[in-house]
């Protein structure tokens, strides 16, 4: 259920087109490789409270539970925060479209499960190179490390973060007037939705 703080058409009508476009800017995130939403920005609560940022990438999205995953070492430092504290959020740029997409939600994660195994499963080999590392990420190195051989070693680090998202901030900019959006979901999914200021 969509409730709008606008009143009327066209500004409801153009709300909806706001979300859509959000959510096919999300799936195309997840598969198109060239899409500039397939490497978003996942922010976390560090250990001392500072906000820490990194890029990842869109592995896969539902769209009907609002929920984006993501690979990652389980030993990594995002990890150990979103373990602390699971609000996170993402954010992606499209120069093309001139479309901002901020969403707010939280993680959980996943190891050694049904989730993890499946997505471990999906996932190619160059994929699982990444997590086949014997050094935890932002271990102190004397050098470069060698690049690891043994895809297989990476499945006891391989871990998936499941981002379902509250909120989602919509921007886009426009030479004739820009415009932004603010999309929030209750619990019990109904959704708010208004056109904000820039
Ligand atoms: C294009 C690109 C894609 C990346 N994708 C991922 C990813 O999907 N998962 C991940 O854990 N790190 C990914 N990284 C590396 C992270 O940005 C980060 O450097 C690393 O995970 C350590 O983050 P942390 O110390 O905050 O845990 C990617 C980096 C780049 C440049």
């Amino acid at each position: 259920m969509i409730q709008r703080i606008t009143t009327g058409d066209p500004a409801g009508a153009m709300l909806d087109a706001a979300l859509a476009r959000a959510f096919d800017a999300l799936r195309a995130g997840v598969a198109d490789h060239r899409s500039t939403f397939r490497t978003p920005v996942l922010a976390t609560i560090g250990m001392g409270g500072a906000p820490a940022l990194r890029t990842v990438v869109l592995r896969g999205f539902d769209p009907a539970a609002r929920c984006l995953h993501i690979h990652t070492d389980r030993r990594s430092p995002k990890f150990a925060q979103l373990a602390a504290d699971g609000r996170a959020a993402l954010h992606g740029y499209d120069p093309q479209s001139r479309l901002q997409l901020c969403l707010h939600g939280h993680a959980v994660l996943h190891v050694g499960d049904a989730a993890a195994d499946a997505a471990w499963t999906a996932s190619r080999e160059t994929s699982r190179m990444t997590y086949a590392g014997t050094h935890p990420p932002g271990t102190p190195l004397r050098a470069p490390p060698v690049a690891p051989t043994d895809a297989a070693a990476g499945r006891a680090q391989f871990g998936l973060v499941s981002f379902t998202f509250d909120a989602l901030d919509w921007l886009m900019l426009d030479p004739a007037g820009n415009r932004r959006a603010c999309f929030a979901w209750a619990a019990d999914g109904t959704l708010t939705a208004t056109w904000i200021a820039p």
